[in-house]
């Protein structure tokens, strides 16, 4: 048996890995790379250590460089079958389980577990099995592999089966839904989400309301946690690497052009995200909206420079929250707009230096989604504001049980109480403002992204 056994010693499965490829005109392959906690996490324990990075190829460019054999040390993408992936990835990942822990269904239409559903979950079983016998095949006797988040919940327990001498964390970036909203799937299905978690001897969560989220739902669904241990790990930011990055010179050219979008001596509101439907980016163009109906006086004197980056887009109902989001930025324009003054500066192109030429600049940030694991904005802007920023939060988001305290809370359903915090954030003096941030930036990078990967070694090791 052991002469079967793979060499890597440190393995990492996620659906999204660490690089893309795009097909350029002249047929030549692209990479871009990513960055993200697991990225700083991997390159901490440094290349000698022989981790690999198992993840899936995503699109067209992925999929011909591994036709192609190429690929980068450390990396092993998987070309899956491309339907199988989208029906694993768009048809369960995202529309079932993302929205059961996001609490996304609007209920008396939404979910239906019909045929069709049991058809993509055969698919999700397929694409885990792949991601587990590829782990399988790659590890070295008594290994340590850390698998990532939702997409992956079955291959836990089918790796156990197929190497029980390895060690096995998963670790959740999502919320957990409550067990109340969890049962509405099917009871087979939730048991299995739940006993492939469970074939892991540590489960990892951003917050402990999430990993109490779980405990709940293994005590009533199947009987308890077993042999599995249950860990929080609040991923925090990288502030060697964002103080480093937000002074370069692209970053700085985005400031200039942003300061002209905005115009001379106004406030800035400043919000980033994915085109995410839990991000509650409509409520929170309702909330200022509401806020320029209530208080004249910020007219002219105020912008909300949101961002809005493209994201799963081959699912309808992300398209047509795109789309809600477009047309409201432009109504409030048209609604408040004078010759000088543009009220929302709302872009939905993707772009990391600009994102952090934003946040320098930003005099209050909102954060305001529905649920979230744990929200890396709300820790990145108190890092690099250049003044000090102001920063109104949900408490929904995982972040707040760190970052509460000195952000002014809200209500993320509750659009008049948003647009008072948004008003109350934009009053606050400079002092107080300046002391809050210096105190949410130290507890933002409390746990940065290598420690946080560090750690989850440590405790798998135990
Ligand atoms: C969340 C998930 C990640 C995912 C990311 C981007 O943060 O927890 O697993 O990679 O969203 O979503 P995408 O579908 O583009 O990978």
């Amino acid at each position: 048996m052991a002469s079967t056994h793979g060499a890597h010693r440190i393995l990492v499965a996620s659906n999204r890995g660490p690089v893309t490829y795009e097909v350029r005109e002249d047929g030549s392959l692209h990479a871009r790379r990513g960055g993200g906690g697991l990225v700083s996490g991997l390159s901490a324990i440094g290349p000698e250590a022989g981790a690999l990075w198992v993840c899936s190829a995503l699109g067209d460019g992925d999929r011909e460089a591994v036709r192609r054999g190429i690929g980068e040390d450390g990396v092993r993408m998987l070309d899956i079958d491309a339907e199988v992936h989208a029906d694993a990835y768009n048809g369960i990942a995202n529309s079932v389980l993302w929205f059961v822990h996001h609490m996304l269904y609007q209920t008396p239409l939404e979910p239906v577990f019909d045929a069709g559903f049991r058809r993509r979950w055969a698919s999700y079983e397929a694409y885990n099995r792949a991601f587990a016998e590829a782990l399988a095949d790659e590890a070295a006797h008594s290994a340590v592999v850390v698998v990532q988040d939702y997409h992956l919940t079955l291959v836990p327990g089918m790796l156990r089966s197929l190497r029980p001498d390895l060690r096995i964390g998963h670790f959740s970036h999502t919320p957990w839904a409550p067990v109340d909203y969890f049962r509405m799937l099917p009871d087979d299905i939730a048991q299995q989400v739940l006993r492939g978690m469970l074939g892991a001897d540590r489960l990892g969560f951003l917050t402990r309301r999430w990993a109490d989220a779980f405990t709940t739902c293994a005590a009533e669904l199947v009987g308890g946690l077993g042999d599995t241990r249950v860990g929080v790990h609040g991923l925090g930011a990288d502030a060697d690497f964002l103080r480093r990055r937000s002074h370069e010179a692209d970053v700085e050219e985005r400031m200039a052009t942003l300061r002209e979008q905005i115009g001379e001596g106004r406030r800035t509101i400043v919000r980033v995200d994915r085109t995410e439907l839990s991000k509650n980016i409509v409520r929170g163009l309702l909330a200022y909206r509401q806020l320029l109906d209530d208080h004249p006086a910020w007219h002219e004197r105020v912008v909300h420079v949101a961002f809005a980056y493209p994201s799963r887009q081959d699912l309808a109902v992300y398209r047509d929250y795109t789309a809600a989001v477009q047309r409201l930025s432009g109504e409030i324009n048209a609604q408040y707009g004078t010759a000088g003054w543009t009220p929302v500066v709302l872009h939905v192109k993707d772009d990391f230096a600009r994102s952090l030429a934003a946040y320098r600049l930003a005099d209050v940030a909102l954060v305001n989604p529905i649920r979230d694991g744990m929200n890396l904005v709300a820790k990145e802007v108190p890092v690099v504001s250049d003044e000090g920023c102001v920063l109104v939060l949900s408490r929904e988001a995982g972040a707040y049980e760190e970052l509460g305290e000195d952000a002014i809370s809200v209500n993320p359903y509750d659009v008049i109480g948003t647009a008072r915090a948004l008003h109350e954030a934009l009053s606050m003096s400079v002092g107080e403002r300046a002391e809050r941030t210096k105190r949410l930036a130290a507890a933002a990078t409390a746990l940065p992204p290598a420690q946080w990967f560090l750690e989850q070694l440590h405790e798998l090791d135990q």
